[in-house]
This record gives C-alpha cells, structure tokens and sequence, in this order.
C-alpha cells in the first residue's frame, strides 16, 4: 500500500508559462530506427529555440545510457522506458518546457498511455514513416544489418512489431 500523500507547492504551471512567454506540450516522435525521427527533432528544437521556446529534447538513445541503461528491448523493457520517460516529460511539462521525444514507441498502448500520463492537451504525436526498406537502406548505425543476421534481437521492423497508429 502507498502511503505518500501529494504535497502541494505555490508556484504552478501558470505561474511558470506567465514567465516563459509560452505554454509547455510535448511533441511526441515515433517511428522505427533510422526513420528520421532525432534528425527532425533536432532541427525542430533548433527552430523553437530562435523563437526563445524553452525546450528539452528527450532522446531514446541517450535515456537508455542513463535513466534508462538497466532496460532492454523486450517489450515489457520498451514499455518501461516509455512509462519513465513519459513521467520526466509531465515534470518538465510542469517546468514550463516544451518537451521533445524521439522515441521508437512501437505500441499504440504505449502511446495512448504517454498520452495520458502528461494530459491529451499537452500532447501532439509526430509518426516518422518512411518506409522500412528506406530505413534499412540507409542504416545509420550498423543495427539493421546485425538484426538480418541475428546478431541483435528483437529489433523493431525486423523481428518486432511497430504498430501503425490507425486513426
Ligand atoms: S523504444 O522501442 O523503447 O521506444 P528507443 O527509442 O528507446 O526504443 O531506442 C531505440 C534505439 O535503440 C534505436 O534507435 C537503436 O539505436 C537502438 N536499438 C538497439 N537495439 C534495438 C532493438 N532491438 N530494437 C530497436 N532499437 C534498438
């Protein structure tokens, strides 16, 4: 049983938006490896950050060096990493951010549980989808090559599931 009530502070959102000039949202990238999706990110923040936007850029390769180097790719591991991630965003999104995330995400659970997590006000979904030949062809790092020969596992396009989000 939980036993930790919500403490509550003075300064809110608001409070912090009146400061920033902006509202926080986080733009939410998905899309399988090498689609594009930090490229964009990139040149996004860059983009907002001329505008004087507070951003943060949450990337699914760095978190996994740091909060996130004890999970895997299975996918109770992605959805762990999603979850966590997906919390750091609604702090940040209190911050007064706008938050960006390049993230696989390949499950349309996962990504209405993201949504969730930070509100459906705060948060825009990106999809990244060129083909998966597109991806393959280019295989910025290597990863697509090890996952044909079965070097790596569970990688997302080849021997797990990304799942088109049908709206
Ligand atoms: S997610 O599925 O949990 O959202 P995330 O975006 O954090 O994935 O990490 C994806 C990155 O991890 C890829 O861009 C790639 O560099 C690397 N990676 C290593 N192994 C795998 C794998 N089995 N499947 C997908 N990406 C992998």
């Amino acid at each position: 049983m939980k036993h930790n009530k919500e403490q509550n502070y003075t300064i809110n959102r608001q409070d912090r938006s009146l400061i920033n000039k902006h509202k926080p949202c986080l733009i939410w990238f998905t899309g399988l490896s090498g689609s594009g999706k930090s490229t964009i990110a990139n040149l996004l923040e860059k983009e907002l950050h001329k505008h004087n936007i507070h951003t943060y850029t949450l990337d699914g390769d760095n978190l996994r060096r740091g909060l996130n180097k004890d999970l895997l790719f299975t996918k109770e591991d992605r959805v762990e990493n999603l979850r966590r991630t997906a919390e750091v965003a609604k702090l940040f999104i209190d911050a007064g951010l706008v938050v960006i995330a390049a993230f696989i995400s390949p499950y349309n659970k996962i990504r209405e549980d993201i949504k969730t997590i930070v509100g459906s006000d705060y948060y825009i979904e990106v999809f990244v989808n060129p083909p998966l030949e597109v991806c393959e062809q280019r295989d910025v790092k290597g990863l697509y090559k090890k996952a044909r020969t079965v070097e790596i596992k569970n990688f997302t396009g080849i021997s797990s599931p990304f799942e088109i989000h049908l709206n």
